[in-house]
């Protein structure tokens, strides 16, 4: 659970990042803003790049900037994206993925729904996320990667 208080301000963060927007090709201004568990914020934009596939959406620029910052160790506590055209938008499956690398099993991501804003949790974000896989050596000898190890 998060309070009124801290939703509209994340809101209002994203807001604000999603005027620095670099979107040329698009006009889809995206801003997202994180509280993380240590109780920092950071906030991104969209950079988008003529090649398009280079594009990097306003919440991943806003978690890179968080690790960059915080180091590796940093989890998300919540994240809101908001979008320029005020409609609504949930992050795409990229930037799911990446919201759930640096999730928590309490991490909520606030977006907007079709009525207003919406508080999502990881499990609705991404049901059956990829958090883990068997490597496989050249002896045969298998082993177990996680999340975060
Ligand atoms: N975009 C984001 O920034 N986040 C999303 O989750 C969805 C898409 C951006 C990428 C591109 O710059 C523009 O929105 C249109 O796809």
């Amino acid at each position: 659970m998060i309070s009124k208080d801290i939703e509209q301000k994340l809101i209002t963060l994203a807001k604000d990042a999603q005027e620095k927007a670099y979107v040329p090709y698009s006009k889809f201004a995206v801003g997202a803003a994180i509280l993380t568990e240590t109780g920092d914020y950071f906030t991104g934009c969209n950079v988008e790049n003529i090649s398009y596939g280079l594009t990097n959406c306003g919440e991943r620029t806003a978690i890179f900037k968080m690790i960059a910052e915080k180091g590796p160790q940093e989890k998300i506590k919540v994240i809101a994206v908001t979008t320029k055209a005020d409609i609504p938008c949930t992050p795409c499956g990229a930037c799911r993925q990446v919201i759930q690398e640096f999730s928590t099993p309490e991490t909520l991501i606030i977006c907007k729904g079709p009525e207003g804003y919406i508080i999502l949790s990881m499990e609705q974000l991404l049901p059956g996320a990829f958090t883990e896989f068997v490597a496989l050596d050249q002896t045969g000898s298998s082993t177990r990667i996680q999340k975060g190890m």
